[in-house]
């Protein structure tokens, strides 16, 4: 049966037109204990969900709903390998990759602590020699900077991470990230390297990825018009993948090749050899500390009762609006400079995972799924996107990420900032009413006139949900528990959904295309096999190279994959 033709479902949707006539802030009014109530601290981290636009019955509802999803019995499935990623026939378990070893658990007859704690003592080694200065280039030199080449999962999170712990990295190694196939990132990128000196990590799950293959290409171009011998490549490039075949294929000594597993999601996966280039940046006890952090939440959140469950109570929270609100994003808002790649990387933990429109039977949903994810760090968004935040005529519930401790303690900074965002809070909640608009604007001097054009404009309606998450540092272990605990918010808004949240066809179709496109592009003929707005397109692009604007070099090219 549809969910939204569940019990529990009519119970919340009758429940919201009593939710409607309540306001956060006479809620807070009538209970002193509502942030007690509404409110979890858990290790390092606390949560103030209080400013939302719930009652004590609201929660039971919406845990009543995740009960009827089978939540729980989703949930010990997950961690115990099960197949739940049924449409690749593939189990989940992102989560044993941060367990401590000596656990056993078999998948495709492996014990999977065993090749985990293989790979980790590798990704060890590796950080030990690279960063020592042990490991030597082509030249004779240590290694300066590591390049990540990857999209996708085998990007956002390890880039977002070292970002985000940039004051905790050894500093002996500069780090990049190259992603885009625009030429101009991979470009911009070579201009700031020395070939000797550079370590290239290609980093692909598949290692059939376009824009990965293409950019590392280039980059072993740019390598080879320096070094010369194609037997240096070993002491510069290693690859991170499933794929041992593609990578000797591409080049890589096997040696060189960091492994990881098909029960890994792309964008579950910086836990594993994709966090590569975090460990060499870090150091690979620092990025030991992020995975016992993520640990810390795995059993968190398999073992508290729904009610006290950090990654449960936002997944509901989020049903809440995106499903009985009809609200259709969610904004991510970090009081945190070193957390601005975080909403990105939330964008495609999120919505590659739960931007689905079938149910687990193929069924198409009669209810909302993923809502749209965005954000930017604080005060910045304040400048920017605020005022539709405040004033628009959708509400859109966001979460505010803040770390109690800066690292850069310079002046008043850090408490003008944590001012700004508490601000914030309280103001989308409590909101000004018009007669607080009215005593203002009377107080200023305004004449009656004046008051009656401007009152309007003015009011701020409030109401507007927030979650605070405070950190008391951002860590490499605590960092690791806050993005282990958004990894499990959407694992259980899925499970609600009753969508594959471990899936991605829906980025299947454009790359399609683009194979089909991209020889016709570069052909002699006029392109007519397509719509009339897409043959023009094309054929406008191909008008402009025949004319030679252009300066492409031809090199490999992997349109020819299968
Ligand atoms: O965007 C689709 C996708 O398959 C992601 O899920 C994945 O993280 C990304 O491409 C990169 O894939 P790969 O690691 O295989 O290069």
């Amino acid at each position: 049966m549809d969910l939204s033709r569940s019990a529990a479902w009519s119970a919340l949707v009758s429940h919201k037109h009593e939710i409607d006539k309540l306001h956060i802030r006479e809620l807070f009014i009538e209970d002193d204990a509502r942030f007690d109530r509404f409110s979890i601290s858990w290790e390092d981290l606390m949560l103030d969900y209080s400013k939302n636009r719930i009652t004590s019955h609201t929660l039971e509802l919406l845990l009543d709903l995740a009960r009827h999803a089978g939540l729980e019995n989703m949930r010990r499935e997950m961690f115990d390998g099960k197949t739940i990623n049924f449409t690749e026939h593939r189990s989940v378990l992102h989560t044993a990759l941060r367990r401590p070893p000596g656990f056993s658990l078999q998948i495709d007859g492996l014990d999977i602590s065993v090749e985990i704690a293989d790979v980790l003592s590798q990704m060890k080694s590796c950080c030990e020699r690279v960063i020592s200065g042990k490991w030597k280039g082509y030249t004779g030199r240590a290694m300066t900077d590591i390049v990540n080449i990857g999209i996708g999962g085998s990007d956002l999170g390890p880039c977002m991470v070292t970002e985000a712990l940039r004051p905790f990295a050894h500093g002996r190694l500069k780090v990049h990230f190259v992603s885009n196939i625009d030429g101009t990132h991979i470009s911009e990128t070579l201009k700031k390297l020395n070939p000797e000196t550079t370590l290239f990590i290609i980093a692909s799950k598949t290692f059939t990825t376009q824009e990965t293959l293409t950019n590392a290409i280039t980059a072993r171009n740019w390598f080879l018009t320096h070094a010369r011998v194609e037997s240096h490549i070993a002491k510069h490039f290693v690859a991170v993948s499933t794929n041992l075949e593609k990578v000797v294929e591409f080049g890589i000594d096997e040696a060189n090749m960091f492994r990881f597993w098909d029960w890994v999601g792309g964008r579950y996966s910086l836990w594993s050899s994709i966090g590569l280039s975090i460990a060499l940046y870090l150091g690979f006890d620092r990025f030991q500390e992020l995975l016992n952090g993520a640990y810390a939440m795995d059993e968190h959140f398999l073992h508290e009762p729904l009610e006290k469950n950090i990654p449960v109570l936002l997944a509901v929270l989020g049903i809440w609006y995106n499903n009985f609100f009809e609200v259709s994003s969610h904004a991510v808002i970090p009081y945190d400079q070193y957390l601005h790649r975080f909403p990105a990387y939330l964008q495609q933990l999120d919505m590659e995972s739960n931007g689905k429109r079938v149910n687990r039977q193929g069924i198409t949903v009669e209810y909302a799924t993923g809502p749209v994810i965005w954000g930017e760090p604080g005060t910045n968004s304040q400048h920017a996107f605020f005022q539709l935040l405040h004033q628009g005529t959708n509400f859109i519930p966001a979460d505010f990420i803040v770390p109690l401790k800066t690292q850069n303690p310079v002046g008043e900074h850090h408490d003008i900032l944590l001012a700004n965002c508490f601000a914030q809070t309280e103001a989308l909640m409590k909101g000004k009413n018009e007669q607080e608009v009215r005593h203002e604007l009377e107080a200023a001097g305004c004449d009656p006139s004046e008051i009656t054009a401007l009152l309007p404009h003015k009011v701020f309606p409030g109401n507007r949900p927030t979650n605070t998450i405070l950190i008391n540092e951002l860590n490499p272990y605590t960092l690791g528990s806050l993005i282990a605990m958004y990894e499990h918010k959407v694992f259980v808004q899925g499970i609600i959904w009753e969508v594959n949240s471990f899936d991605q066809w829906g980025v299947e179709l454009g790359k399609q295309l683009a194979k089909a496109i991209f020889p016709e592009i570069q052909g002699k003929q006029t392109v007519a096999t397509h719509d009339s707005s897409t043959n023009a397109l094309i054929n406008a692009y191909r008008e402009y190279r025949l004319k030679g604007k252009t300066s492409a070099s031809p090199q490999l090219s992997f349109f020819d994959e299968p």
